[in-house]
Protein backbone atom coordinates (compact mmCIF):
# COMPACT_ATOMS: atom_id res chain seq x y z
CA UNK A 1 0.00 0.00 0.00
CA UNK A 2 1.42 3.74 -0.99
CA UNK A 3 1.23 6.47 0.64
CA UNK A 4 -0.19 5.66 3.98
CA UNK A 5 1.10 8.82 5.25
CA UNK A 6 0.93 12.84 4.23
CA UNK A 7 3.57 13.40 1.87
CA UNK A 8 4.63 16.44 4.22
CA UNK A 9 4.71 13.85 6.56
CA UNK A 10 7.84 12.02 4.49
CA UNK A 11 9.47 15.57 3.61
CA UNK A 12 9.44 16.61 7.49
CA UNK A 13 11.22 12.93 8.22
CA UNK A 14 13.60 13.80 5.31
CA UNK A 15 14.29 16.39 7.58
CA UNK A 16 15.00 14.76 10.43
CA UNK A 17 17.47 12.05 8.77
CA UNK A 18 20.34 13.77 10.43
CA UNK A 19 19.42 14.15 14.06
CA UNK A 20 17.85 10.41 14.07
CA UNK A 21 20.64 8.45 12.33
CA UNK A 22 23.08 10.71 14.89
CA UNK A 23 20.16 9.69 17.66
CA UNK A 24 21.12 5.51 16.80
CA UNK A 25 24.62 6.09 16.38
CA UNK A 26 24.10 7.54 19.99
CA UNK A 27 22.11 4.51 21.49
CA UNK A 28 24.94 1.89 19.49
CA UNK A 29 27.47 3.82 21.63
CA UNK A 30 25.54 4.08 25.03
CA UNK A 31 25.41 0.18 24.40
CA UNK A 32 29.15 -0.65 23.87
CA UNK A 33 30.47 1.54 25.81
CA UNK A 34 28.11 1.56 28.98
CA UNK A 35 28.34 4.05 31.94
CA UNK A 36 31.87 5.05 30.99
CA UNK A 37 31.13 6.66 28.26
CA UNK A 38 30.41 10.32 29.37
CA UNK A 39 27.81 12.13 27.34
CA UNK A 40 28.42 15.69 26.09
CA UNK A 41 26.27 15.30 23.07
CA UNK A 42 22.87 16.69 24.59
CA UNK A 43 22.34 19.52 26.66
CA UNK A 44 19.78 17.15 29.04
CA UNK A 45 20.33 17.28 32.91
CA UNK A 46 22.94 15.04 34.56
CA UNK A 47 22.42 16.41 37.92
CA UNK A 48 19.31 16.01 40.09
CA UNK A 49 17.05 18.79 39.19
CA UNK A 50 17.12 21.83 41.89
CA UNK A 51 15.28 21.02 45.29
CA UNK A 52 13.92 24.80 44.85
CA UNK A 53 12.44 23.34 41.42
CA UNK A 54 10.91 20.71 42.95
CA UNK A 55 9.21 23.18 45.98
CA UNK A 56 8.04 25.23 43.46
CA UNK A 57 5.75 22.21 41.73
CA UNK A 58 5.19 20.69 45.17
CA UNK A 59 3.63 23.60 45.95
CA UNK A 60 1.62 24.76 42.27
CA UNK A 61 0.24 20.86 43.06
CA UNK A 62 -1.75 22.40 45.75
CA UNK A 63 -5.45 23.31 44.31
CA UNK A 64 -6.59 26.84 45.24
CA UNK A 65 -10.32 26.48 43.49
CA UNK A 66 -12.10 23.91 41.64
CA UNK A 67 -10.60 25.03 38.46
CA UNK A 68 -7.18 24.53 39.30
CA UNK A 69 -6.76 21.74 36.74
CA UNK A 70 -9.47 22.45 34.11
CA UNK A 71 -8.37 23.18 30.50
CA UNK A 72 -6.07 26.16 30.96
CA UNK A 73 -4.94 28.54 28.07
CA UNK A 74 -2.33 31.58 28.64
CA UNK A 75 -3.08 31.91 32.60
CA UNK A 76 -3.49 35.76 33.01
CA UNK A 77 -1.21 35.09 36.12
CA UNK A 78 1.50 33.71 34.29
CA UNK A 79 1.05 36.24 31.54
CA UNK A 80 1.74 38.93 34.16
CA UNK A 81 4.43 37.64 35.96
CA UNK A 82 6.14 37.09 32.50
CA UNK A 83 5.41 40.59 31.04
CA UNK A 84 6.76 41.86 34.10
CA UNK A 85 10.34 39.81 34.49
CA UNK A 86 10.32 41.02 30.76
CA UNK A 87 10.10 44.39 31.64
CA UNK A 88 12.71 44.48 34.21
CA UNK A 89 15.26 42.45 32.09
CA UNK A 90 14.57 44.07 29.17
CA UNK A 91 13.58 47.68 29.49
CA UNK A 92 10.20 46.99 26.96
CA UNK A 93 6.78 47.32 28.70
CA UNK A 94 5.68 44.33 27.10
CA UNK A 95 1.67 43.80 27.43
CA UNK A 96 0.42 40.48 29.79
CA UNK A 97 -1.75 40.29 26.99
CA UNK A 98 0.81 39.78 24.21
CA UNK A 99 2.29 36.50 25.91
CA UNK A 100 1.48 33.27 25.13
CA UNK A 101 2.31 30.42 27.19
CA UNK A 102 3.36 27.64 25.14
CA UNK A 103 4.67 24.11 25.72
CA UNK A 104 8.45 25.00 25.63
CA UNK A 105 10.48 27.00 22.89
CA UNK A 106 9.00 23.85 20.54
CA UNK A 107 5.53 24.79 20.91
CA UNK A 108 5.75 28.44 20.49
CA UNK A 109 8.01 28.21 17.18
CA UNK A 110 5.08 25.82 16.10
CA UNK A 111 2.55 28.75 16.61
CA UNK A 112 4.62 31.13 15.23
CA UNK A 113 5.28 29.40 11.74
CA UNK A 114 1.54 28.17 11.98
CA UNK A 115 0.19 31.75 12.36
CA UNK A 116 2.60 33.25 9.88
CA UNK A 117 3.57 30.63 7.23
CA UNK A 118 1.52 30.36 3.93
CA UNK A 119 2.58 27.17 1.59
CA UNK A 120 5.05 28.03 -0.31
CA UNK A 121 6.15 31.08 2.07
CA UNK A 122 10.10 30.86 2.41
CA UNK A 123 11.56 30.83 5.76
CA UNK A 124 15.34 31.60 6.49
CA UNK A 125 17.62 29.86 8.85
CA UNK A 126 20.56 30.08 9.97
CA UNK A 127 23.40 27.37 9.62
CA UNK A 128 24.40 25.99 12.25
CA UNK A 129 20.87 25.19 13.33
CA UNK A 130 19.17 23.61 16.04
CA UNK A 131 17.94 20.51 14.51
CA UNK A 132 14.43 20.69 14.35
CA UNK A 133 13.90 24.07 12.80
CA UNK A 134 13.76 22.46 8.81
CA UNK A 135 11.33 19.74 9.89
CA UNK A 136 9.36 22.53 11.81
CA UNK A 137 8.97 24.80 8.42
CA UNK A 138 8.50 21.73 6.32
CA UNK A 139 5.48 20.99 8.77
CA UNK A 140 3.58 23.83 7.78
CA UNK A 141 4.89 23.74 4.05
CA UNK A 142 6.97 26.54 4.31
CA UNK A 143 10.48 26.22 2.18
CA UNK A 144 13.26 26.88 4.34
CA UNK A 145 16.52 29.21 2.85
CA UNK A 146 19.65 28.07 4.72
CA UNK A 147 22.23 30.48 5.07
CA UNK A 148 25.53 29.59 6.63
CA UNK A 149 27.37 32.14 8.98
CA UNK A 150 30.51 33.27 9.07
CA UNK A 151 32.48 30.59 9.87
CA UNK A 152 35.27 32.61 11.03
CA UNK A 153 33.09 35.04 13.82
CA UNK A 154 30.50 32.85 13.82
CA UNK A 155 28.54 36.12 13.95
CA UNK A 156 25.12 36.21 11.32
CA UNK A 157 26.25 36.87 7.42
CA UNK A 158 24.42 39.89 6.61
CA UNK A 159 25.41 39.77 2.97
CA UNK A 160 24.22 36.48 2.90
CA UNK A 161 20.75 37.44 4.26
CA UNK A 162 19.95 39.72 2.18
CA UNK A 163 20.87 38.31 -0.77
CA UNK A 164 18.62 35.52 0.25
CA UNK A 165 15.42 37.80 0.36
CA UNK A 166 13.17 37.13 -2.22
CA UNK A 167 9.48 38.05 -2.80
CA UNK A 168 8.50 34.73 -1.00
CA UNK A 169 10.20 35.48 1.95
CA UNK A 170 8.07 35.12 4.76
CA UNK A 171 10.15 34.68 8.06
CA UNK A 172 13.96 34.82 9.04
CA UNK A 173 14.73 32.80 12.54
CA UNK A 174 17.46 34.09 14.68
CA UNK A 175 18.76 32.21 17.64
CA UNK A 176 20.79 34.26 20.60
CA UNK A 177 22.61 33.60 22.45
CA UNK A 178 23.12 30.49 20.11
CA UNK A 179 23.19 26.88 20.00
CA UNK A 180 25.19 24.94 18.51
CA UNK A 181 28.06 28.20 18.74
CA UNK A 182 27.61 30.07 21.50
CA UNK A 183 27.87 33.77 19.93
CA UNK A 184 25.34 36.12 21.63
CA UNK A 185 24.58 38.91 18.64
CA UNK A 186 25.46 41.97 19.45
CA UNK A 187 23.26 45.30 18.37
CA UNK A 188 24.87 46.24 15.65
CA UNK A 189 24.23 42.92 13.54
CA UNK A 190 20.93 42.92 15.14
CA UNK A 191 20.44 46.58 13.77
CA UNK A 192 21.71 46.40 10.42
CA UNK A 193 18.96 42.78 10.13
CA UNK A 194 16.13 45.13 11.56
CA UNK A 195 17.36 47.50 8.02
CA UNK A 196 17.48 44.40 5.70
CA UNK A 197 14.49 43.18 6.80
CA UNK A 198 12.24 46.27 6.93
CA UNK A 199 13.40 47.15 3.12
CA UNK A 200 12.91 43.41 1.81
CA UNK A 201 9.22 44.11 3.65
CA UNK A 202 8.40 47.19 2.05
CA UNK A 203 9.74 45.72 -1.35
CA UNK A 204 7.52 42.63 -1.04
CA UNK A 205 4.80 44.43 0.32
CA UNK A 206 4.05 42.30 3.39
CA UNK A 207 5.91 41.87 6.55
CA UNK A 208 8.80 39.43 7.03
CA UNK A 209 8.95 38.46 10.17
CA UNK A 210 11.67 37.29 13.12
CA UNK A 211 11.40 35.08 15.00
CA UNK A 212 13.88 35.29 17.54
CA UNK A 213 14.08 32.25 19.32
CA UNK A 214 16.14 33.37 22.86
CA UNK A 215 15.78 29.72 24.87
CA UNK A 216 19.42 30.77 26.23
CA UNK A 217 18.71 34.42 27.04
CA UNK A 218 19.46 34.06 30.70
CA UNK A 219 22.48 31.91 30.15
CA UNK A 220 25.18 34.19 29.67
CA UNK A 221 28.58 33.95 31.13
CA UNK A 222 30.41 37.17 33.17
CA UNK A 223 27.28 39.20 32.22
CA UNK A 224 27.78 39.66 28.68
CA UNK A 225 25.36 42.14 27.23
CA UNK A 226 22.09 41.21 25.28
CA UNK A 227 20.05 42.66 22.80
CA UNK A 228 16.64 41.20 21.99
CA UNK A 229 15.45 41.83 18.24
CA UNK A 230 12.26 42.78 19.50
CA UNK A 231 14.03 46.14 20.56
CA UNK A 232 14.90 47.26 17.23
CA UNK A 233 11.84 45.06 14.54
CA UNK A 234 8.49 45.73 15.22
CA UNK A 235 7.54 42.45 13.26
CA UNK A 236 8.78 40.02 15.53
CA UNK A 237 7.88 37.22 17.91
CA UNK A 238 10.22 36.23 20.83
CA UNK A 239 10.28 32.14 21.89
CA UNK A 240 11.50 31.33 25.13
CA UNK A 241 11.51 28.23 27.13
CA UNK A 242 12.23 27.73 30.84
CA UNK A 243 14.17 24.10 29.80
CA UNK A 244 17.26 25.97 29.46
CA UNK A 245 17.66 28.26 32.58
CA UNK A 246 16.22 25.41 34.89
CA UNK A 247 17.37 22.53 33.10
CA UNK A 248 14.01 21.07 33.38
CA UNK A 249 13.37 20.16 29.46
CA UNK A 250 11.03 17.34 30.17
CA UNK A 251 9.09 19.51 31.98
CA UNK A 252 7.70 22.21 29.10
CA UNK A 253 7.43 25.59 29.38
CA UNK A 254 8.06 28.52 27.67
CA UNK A 255 5.99 31.38 25.45
CA UNK A 256 5.71 33.17 22.85
CA UNK A 257 6.11 37.26 23.69
CA UNK A 258 4.63 40.08 20.39
CA UNK A 259 6.69 43.04 20.96
CA UNK A 260 4.80 46.65 21.92
CA UNK A 261 5.82 48.02 18.85
CA UNK A 262 3.72 45.32 16.99
CA UNK A 263 1.47 47.72 15.15
CA UNK A 264 -1.62 44.44 14.89
CA UNK A 265 -0.77 43.44 18.29
CA UNK A 266 -4.34 42.44 18.40
CA UNK A 267 -5.20 40.63 15.22
CA UNK A 268 -1.35 38.34 15.76
CA UNK A 269 -2.23 37.15 19.25
CA UNK A 270 -5.77 35.90 18.40
CA UNK A 271 -4.06 34.40 15.56
CA UNK A 272 -1.17 32.54 18.09
CA UNK A 273 -4.24 32.15 20.67
CA UNK A 274 -5.99 29.99 17.62
CA UNK A 275 -2.97 28.26 16.22
CA UNK A 276 -2.15 27.10 19.73
CA UNK A 277 -5.63 25.14 20.15
CA UNK A 278 -5.85 23.67 16.33
CA UNK A 279 -2.15 23.31 16.77
CA UNK A 280 -2.65 20.49 19.30
CA UNK A 281 -3.00 22.24 22.68
CA UNK A 282 0.77 24.34 22.42
CA UNK A 283 0.26 25.67 26.01
CA UNK A 284 2.04 24.56 28.66
CA UNK A 285 -0.10 22.26 31.43
CA UNK A 286 -2.10 23.82 34.51
CA UNK A 287 0.39 22.88 37.23
CA UNK A 288 3.71 24.61 35.29
CA UNK A 289 1.57 28.04 34.50
CA UNK A 290 0.62 28.10 38.52
CA UNK A 291 4.52 27.36 39.43
CA UNK A 292 5.57 30.33 37.10
CA UNK A 293 5.63 33.30 40.09
CA UNK A 294 8.28 30.40 41.68
CA UNK A 295 10.16 29.80 38.97
CA UNK A 296 10.34 32.75 37.19
CA UNK A 297 13.65 34.01 38.94
CA UNK A 298 14.91 30.26 39.72
CA UNK A 299 18.19 29.86 37.52
CA UNK A 300 20.52 26.69 37.66
CA UNK A 301 24.06 27.44 39.02
CA UNK A 302 26.06 30.08 36.64
CA UNK A 303 28.97 30.87 38.52
CA UNK A 304 29.44 26.76 38.05
CA UNK A 305 28.40 26.76 34.21
CA UNK A 306 31.06 29.30 34.15
CA UNK A 307 33.68 26.78 36.14
CA UNK A 308 32.91 24.06 33.81
CA UNK A 309 33.28 26.29 30.55
CA UNK A 310 36.64 28.03 31.55
CA UNK A 311 37.77 24.70 32.75
CA UNK A 312 36.88 22.65 29.03
CA UNK A 313 37.87 25.96 26.99
CA UNK A 314 41.24 25.98 28.96
CA UNK A 315 42.13 22.19 28.54
CA UNK A 316 41.00 22.20 25.05
CA UNK A 317 42.82 24.70 24.18
CA UNK A 318 46.40 23.56 25.65
CA UNK A 319 45.59 19.82 24.26
CA UNK A 320 45.36 22.08 20.71
CA UNK A 321 42.20 22.04 19.82
CA UNK A 322 40.88 25.42 18.13
CA UNK A 323 37.81 26.63 20.13
CA UNK A 324 36.16 30.11 20.59
CA UNK A 325 34.63 30.37 24.26
CA UNK A 326 31.05 30.77 24.07
CA UNK A 327 29.69 33.91 25.36
CA UNK A 328 26.48 32.45 26.34
CA UNK A 329 24.68 28.97 26.08
CA UNK A 330 26.12 25.69 27.68
CA UNK A 331 27.42 24.50 24.35
CA UNK A 332 31.38 24.37 22.93
CA UNK A 333 31.96 24.16 19.40
CA UNK A 334 35.31 23.13 18.78
CA UNK A 335 37.22 22.51 15.32
CA UNK A 336 37.83 19.39 14.48
CA UNK A 337 41.03 18.60 14.00
CA UNK A 338 39.78 16.58 10.72
CA UNK A 339 37.84 17.73 8.23
CA UNK A 340 35.29 15.20 8.33
CA UNK A 341 34.23 15.60 11.89
CA UNK A 342 31.84 12.84 12.19
CA UNK A 343 35.31 10.36 11.54
CA UNK A 344 36.73 12.71 14.38
CA UNK A 345 33.45 12.25 16.57
CA UNK A 346 33.74 8.25 16.22
CA UNK A 347 38.02 8.44 17.86
CA UNK A 348 36.31 10.33 20.27
CA UNK A 349 34.05 8.14 21.39
CA UNK A 350 36.16 4.94 20.86
CA UNK A 351 37.58 7.32 24.00
CA UNK A 352 34.53 7.25 25.69
CA UNK A 353 33.46 10.49 25.00
CA UNK A 354 30.02 11.11 22.74
CA UNK A 355 29.93 14.81 20.99
CA UNK A 356 27.70 15.62 18.58
CA UNK A 357 29.21 16.20 14.96
CA UNK A 358 28.83 19.00 13.16
CA UNK A 359 27.81 17.87 10.10
CA UNK A 360 24.13 16.86 12.28
CA UNK A 361 24.10 20.63 12.27
CA UNK A 362 24.72 21.26 9.02
CA UNK A 363 28.05 22.65 9.94
CA UNK A 364 31.26 20.31 8.92
CA UNK A 365 34.57 20.82 10.79
CA UNK A 366 33.17 21.29 13.87
CA UNK A 367 31.79 19.20 17.14
CA UNK A 368 29.34 20.51 20.04
CA UNK A 369 29.93 19.80 23.53
CA UNK A 370 27.50 20.13 25.56
CA UNK A 371 28.37 21.62 29.58
CA UNK A 372 25.53 20.17 31.01
CA UNK A 373 28.15 17.32 31.67
CA UNK A 374 28.72 16.65 34.86
CA UNK A 375 32.10 18.00 36.52
CA UNK A 376 33.90 14.30 36.69
CA UNK A 377 32.12 13.39 33.07
CA UNK A 378 34.10 16.38 32.10
CA UNK A 379 37.48 15.81 34.30
CA UNK A 380 37.51 11.97 33.02
CA UNK A 381 36.94 12.93 29.63
CA UNK A 382 40.05 15.06 28.91
CA UNK A 383 42.64 12.25 29.06
CA UNK A 384 40.41 11.11 26.01
CA UNK A 385 40.23 14.48 24.33
CA UNK A 386 44.03 14.68 24.38
CA UNK A 387 45.10 11.21 23.04
CA UNK A 388 41.99 11.80 20.16
CA UNK A 389 43.82 14.72 19.65
CA UNK A 390 46.91 13.06 19.07
CA UNK A 391 45.57 10.74 16.87
CA UNK A 392 43.64 12.53 14.68
CA UNK A 393 47.04 14.92 14.14
CA UNK A 394 49.21 12.09 13.41
CA UNK A 395 46.84 9.77 10.90
CA UNK A 396 44.55 10.92 8.43
CA UNK A 397 40.99 10.87 8.66
CA UNK A 398 39.89 6.88 7.50
CA UNK A 399 37.63 7.57 3.97
CA UNK A 400 34.99 4.65 4.97
CA UNK A 401 33.97 6.40 8.28
CA UNK A 402 32.47 9.40 6.32
CA UNK A 403 28.82 10.28 6.83
CA UNK A 404 25.85 7.55 7.64
CA UNK A 405 25.08 10.87 8.86
CA UNK A 406 22.96 12.35 6.23
CA UNK A 407 24.19 15.60 5.02
CA UNK A 408 24.60 15.04 1.37
CA UNK A 409 21.35 17.00 0.97
C1 LIG B 1 17.83 26.99 19.81
C2 LIG B 1 16.77 26.17 20.42
N1 LIG B 1 15.49 26.49 20.18
C3 LIG B 1 14.48 25.79 20.71
C4 LIG B 1 14.72 24.70 21.53
C5 LIG B 1 13.57 23.94 22.12
O1 LIG B 1 13.52 24.16 23.50
P1 LIG B 1 12.47 23.35 24.41
O2 LIG B 1 12.78 21.90 24.22
O3 LIG B 1 12.76 23.81 25.79
O4 LIG B 1 11.12 23.67 23.93
C6 LIG B 1 16.03 24.32 21.80
C7 LIG B 1 16.34 23.14 22.61
O5 LIG B 1 17.37 22.54 22.54
C8 LIG B 1 17.08 25.08 21.24
O6 LIG B 1 18.36 24.77 21.47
Amino acid sequence: MERVVATRTSAVQGAMVPFMSFLREVEAAEAERGPRLSNLAFGNPQDLPMRGYVDALQHAAEPEHKDWFAYTLSDPGAQRVVAESLRAELGLPFDPEDIAMTSGAFGALAAALLAIVDPGDEVVMNLPPWFFYEAMIVSVGGVPVKVTVDRETLDLDLGAIEAAMTPRTRAIIVNTPNNPTGRVYPPETLERLATILAAASERNGRPIWLISDEPYRKLRFYGAPFTSPLSLYPYAMMIYSYGKILLTPGQRMGYLALPPTLPERRVVRDAIMTVQVAGGWLFPNALLQHAIAELEPMTIDLSELARKRDHLVTALREIGYEVHAPEGTFYLLPRSPWADDHAFTRVLIEHDILSMPGAVMEFPGFFRLSLTASETMIDRSLPGFAAAFAHATTHPAPVSATATVGVSR
